[in-house]
């Protein structure tokens, strides 16, 4: 359990769970094994991001680029979601988390789309926190998708083309119901966005880590916390403004 007694807490936060590949062919494995080990990762931080009074976690799981990677790679992580899915939502709903999928989920199985619909709909009026998992989701998707849903509310007489406002449209994309993003993790050393969350990111902090995705635990998730904690965030003051606040 992590002390924050005086931390400030990032109220919304989205980890980019990246280097599960390498972590495993470091090992002499397979790849799979690395995204079954990442799986542990999650467990950890969910927990973590829950008990340190984290009210959002947006978790990127498979984008929409990575439909691009082998079959049989594509097929396995497919077959991990569900069965990752079967295993922890009773967990999930008995801690209180609301948990969701963002992204275009027409790409998926009917199966798999009915399991994440029986998922969303148990643990909707959950309140200690909201985990949305990001599959087949992009962040170009997630503005065009909202630009579609404005243009059709705006030919049904529903919205007038004067109302609209940044938070118009923000109420159209995937993650409308949390709230402002505060902090975005990305493990496995890259330092990209890798097409994640474009619109949320505007004033987002940014924590970049070499550490694997299957290495990424309660104390390297206290760290990236830690270091949130001692960042100032002007948003467009000056520092000595934010000072005298
Ligand atoms: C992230 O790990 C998981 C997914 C993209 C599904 P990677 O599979 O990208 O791992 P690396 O980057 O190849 O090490
Ligand atoms: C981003 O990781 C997507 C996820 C973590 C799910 P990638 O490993 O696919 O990113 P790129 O392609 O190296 O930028
Ligand atoms: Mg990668």
């Amino acid at each position: 359990m992590i002390n924050n007694t005086n931390k400030k807490i990032p109220q919304h936060v989205a980890i980019i769970m990246d280097g599960n590949g390498r972590w495993a062919e470091h090992r002499g494995k397979t790849r799979v094994a690395g995204h079954k080990a990442g799986v542990e990762s999650v467990r950890a931080v969910v927990t973590t991001a829950r008990e340190s009074g984290v009210k959002a976690l947006t978790l990127f799981a498979f984008s929409s680029e990575n439909w691009l990677r082998p079959e049989k790679e594509v097929s396995v992580l497919m077959d991990l979601f569900m069965f990752v899915l079967t295993r922890e939502v009773k967990r999930l709903h008995k801690n209180g988390i609301r948990f969701e999928v963002i992204g275009d989920l027409s790409r998926f199985s009917k199966k798999l789309q009915q399991k994440i619909s029986e998922a969303q709909e148990l643990t909707v009026n959950n309140e200690g926190m909201l985990l949305s998992i990001a599959a087949n989701y992009g962040g170009r998707w997630d503005i065009t998708h909202a630009a579609k849903k404005m243009a059709e509310a705006v030919k049904n007489g529903q919205l007038a083309v004067e109302d609209i406002t940044e938070s118009t449209l923000n109420s159209f994309t995937s993650l409308a119901a949390a709230p402002e993003l505060d902090l975005l993790i990305r493990t496995g050393g890259d330092y990209r966005i890798s097409n994640f969350l474009l619109w949320q990111a505007a004033y987002t902090e940014f924590y970049f880590t070499e550490v694997l995705w299957p290495d990424f635990d309660e104390k390297e998730f206290g760290k990236a916390l830690d270091v949130f904690d001692q960042r100032e965030r002007r948003f467009g003051h000056t520092g000595a403004q934010v000072i005298n606040k």
